[in-house]
């Protein structure tokens, strides 16, 4: 992939599954990577494997609800690699009692907007003005198929995904000008360590049914797509939602 080597950049939520992925594909394409999560040892098990590689990486702590913890990592970077090219913000998580409507507390819906959609903002807001004083940069926010899916059993956590995707098209508007680029990756069900803890076998079978193509996603699925869209190869691609899913759904 064209432009990854010597970049730098973080991944938040990167200690495993669609974020560890990721990390491991862009060392493999040559860029360092600051990975934080909020279970520290799996970020620094990812970066320890990328080291053993030989490429460049650092684990570190992160709560992605918090302003300074999210700032730590855009300093680390910059501090150690010189420059933040890249920010992947990608953690995310269920939230008990996330049921429906007339069900879900306000507090629940506020826990899970916290998480899934303010955390985004915050990561926007603490890598933006790095990106913006060397002149660009890639901002990339992972949603979800379930963002479109109309699901009957959940609602705060599409709510929060969808705000996502409007959050990343104002970025992509409004500083593009400036050469920041802007896009949504959306997953279809991919077996991560996650989705497994979760998956029932009438669940994976429906999965299955509503792809086109014979199986369900894999992490690598994800980080090629996610290592694209903060290439080189996609300086002309923003503002963009991009969904990796088998054809579990097919939209314009
Ligand atoms: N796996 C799927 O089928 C699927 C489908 C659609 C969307 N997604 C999205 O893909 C992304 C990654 O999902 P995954 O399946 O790899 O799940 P995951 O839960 O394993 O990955 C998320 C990572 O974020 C970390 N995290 C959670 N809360 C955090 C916090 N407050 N601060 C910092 N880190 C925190 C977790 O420890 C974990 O390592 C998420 O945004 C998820 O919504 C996944």
């Amino acid at each position: 992939m064209r432009g990854l080597a010597g970049k730098a950049g973080v991944i938040a939520g990167g200690g495993r599954g669609i974020g560890a992925a990721t990390a491991l594909r862009l060392a493999e394409e040559g860029a360092a990577v600051v990975i934080g999560d909020l279970e520290e040892e799996w970020a620094q098990a990812t970066a320890a494997r990328i080291v053993e590689a030989g490429g460049k990486a650092i684990g570190m702590g992160l709560d992605i609800c918090e302003p300074d913890s999210v700032a730590a990592l855009v300093q680390t970077c910059i501090g150690t690699y010189g420059a933040l090219n890249y920010f992947h913000a990608n953690a995310a998580g269920a939230t008990q009692g996330d049921v429906d409507a007339l069900t879900i507390s306000l507090e629940t819906f506020d826990r899970s907007i916290a998480l899934n959609l303010r955390s985004y903002l915050i990561c926007t807001q603490q890598a933006l003005p790095a990106m913006l004083e060397q002149g660009g940069g890639a901002m990339l926010y992972t949603s979800s198929g379930a963002a479109y899916g109309g699901a009957p059993w959940q609602v705060a956590y599409p709510t929060a995904k969808n705000g996502i995707h409007a959050m990343m098209r104002h970025v992509a508007a409004r500083y593009g000008k400036e050469g920041i680029r802007a896009n949504v990756v959306c997953p279809g069900l991919v077996l991560t360590e996650a989705a497994l803890e979760h998956l029932t076998d009438e669940y994976r079978e429906a999965g299955l049914r509503r792809a086109a193509l014979p199986r369900l996603g894999k992490p690598e699925d994800l980080a090629a797509m996610a290592a694209f869209l903060m290439s080189d190869d996609a300086e002309w691609i923003t503002g963009q939602v991009i969904s990796v899913n088998g054809g579990m759904a097919m939209r314009d």
